[in-house]
């Protein structure tokens, strides 16, 4: 298993300078036969489980890009090497970040957690490296910062991008050099922390602006985890659905019997700008607000016409057309009503295309669903 799992990041990373920190810490993993490693590399290296879900994480990845980057996060755990997990709001890095740490031989230390973009520069500096007594007005006692929180455990840092300049360089000399002072005191301290950074902003820009240091970007970009936005792995919407269906309906002490058919249809069509955050959100609203035990068209509450349902946005590199037909096709029905016809008119291909689409996917017609058009079946 732990073979086939090498082989799925060795292919993938073929381009990738990420490859020799990965796959030499992979080889001191294997060597050492740590047992902490077998169960995720073996959940990525065999089926998934019918609903999807990735086992000892939590996290619902069936689409071929998930599956991915899972199998690359889960090698990149066995290792110290800095991680930087990029996509954008709402993708799933949180959750990555957390598997990373339970995969690792860490897990039994913290997995402490910093959102860089919420604080003020100095106490952004005090809560990163903690402060001595009387360091600052109200600095009442000596307090320990979240890298000495995190020794022999892992410490992630969201918005990463957000860090002032003059902080950048503290954090890059403790990647460099693991060592740091409290604000405010003499002695130099070392820890031993994995650093995990998260980001949805394109860094490498904002190198080129002067607002992220060079040198900072590269400590960070060791092994760089890319989490596919929603809309690129529609596959995955349904299991997600039905995932937060279920929680919610467990909470709300509510029998669901599940989705209706244009309302599945009409998650999966959706472009998602939120990400699964707004996912989970428009879930747990229908679950909240439905009436009967199935979720219907007209309990889903998604925003639309926002920036990012421009369909270039849905062409990101790993989408494939066949993915891109489907967001298509479903999108215009979506937007139509359902009727084949105006969608077939849209879209500039015949009716019939398009219900043998639908009925490949397994989605019902109208006919199915006892409304307007016919099936055409006549090839
Ligand atoms: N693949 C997934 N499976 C299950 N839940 C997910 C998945 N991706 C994201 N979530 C949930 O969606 C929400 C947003 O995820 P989060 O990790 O906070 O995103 P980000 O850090 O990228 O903004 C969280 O409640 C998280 O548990
Ligand atoms: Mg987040």
């Amino acid at each position: 298993m732990r073979v086939a799992c090498c082989l799925v990041l060795h292919k993938q990373n073929e381009a990738e300078h990420a490859a020799s920190d990965v796959s030499d810490t992979t080889t001191a993993a294997h060597s050492e036969q740590d047992p902490a490693a077998t169960p995720a590399c073996d959940a990525i290296a065999s089926e998934p489980s019918p609903r999807g879900v990735c086992a000892g994480t939590g996290i619902i990845a069936a689409h071929a890009l998930m599956q991915q980057l899972l199998a690359k996060a889960f090698l990149a755990a066995q290792s110290r090497a800095t991680v930087l997990v990029h996509g954008e709001t709402g993708t799933g890095k949180e959750l990555i970040a957390a598997a990373i740490h339970g995969n690792s031989k860490r897990r039994t230390g913290r997995f402490v957690r910093l959102n860089c973009a919420s604080l003020s520069e100095s106490l952004l500096e005090s809560e990163l490296f903690g402060h001595e007594r009387g360091a600052f007005t109200g600095a009442i006692g000596q307090r320990k910062g979240r890298f000495e929180q995190a020794h022999l455990g892992t410490l992630f840092l969201d918005e990463v991008s957000e860090i002032p300049l003059a902080l950048q360089v503290k954090l890059l000399r403790f990647l460099q050099e693991r060592e740091f002072e409290r604000v405010g005191g003499d002695e130099t301290l070392q820890v031993d922390v994995r650093v995990v950074a998260a980001t949805n902003r394109d860094l490498r820009a904002m190198v080129a602006d002067h607002t992220f240091r060079e040198d900072l970007y590269y400590r960070l970009n060791v092994v760089r985890l890319e989490v596919p936005p929603l809309r690129a792995r529609p596959s995955d919407v349904p299991l997600l659905a039905e995932h937060f269906l279920a929680r919610y309906a467990g909470e709300n002490e509510k029998d669901m019997r599940g989705f209706a058919a244009d309302a599945m249809a009409a998650l999966v069509g959706h472009a998602w700008p939120g990400n699964v955050r707004e996912l989970q959100n428009v879930i747990e609203q229908a679950v909240v607000l439905c009436e009967l035990d199935e979720i219907g068209l007209d309990d889903l509450r998604m925003h639309v016409g926002t920036r990012q349902d421009d369909p270039i946005r849905l062409i990101v590199p790993g989408v494939t057309l066949a993915e891109l037909e489907r967001f298509a096709i479903l999108k215009t029905l979506d937007s139509v009503g359902g009727s084949p016809t105006k969608a077939a008119a849209i879209l500039g291909v015949s009716r019939r295309t398009i219900q043998y689409r639908l009925r490949e996917w397994g989605i019902a017609t109208g006919l199915e669903r006892g409304v307007d058009e016919p099936f055409d079946d006549a090839s």
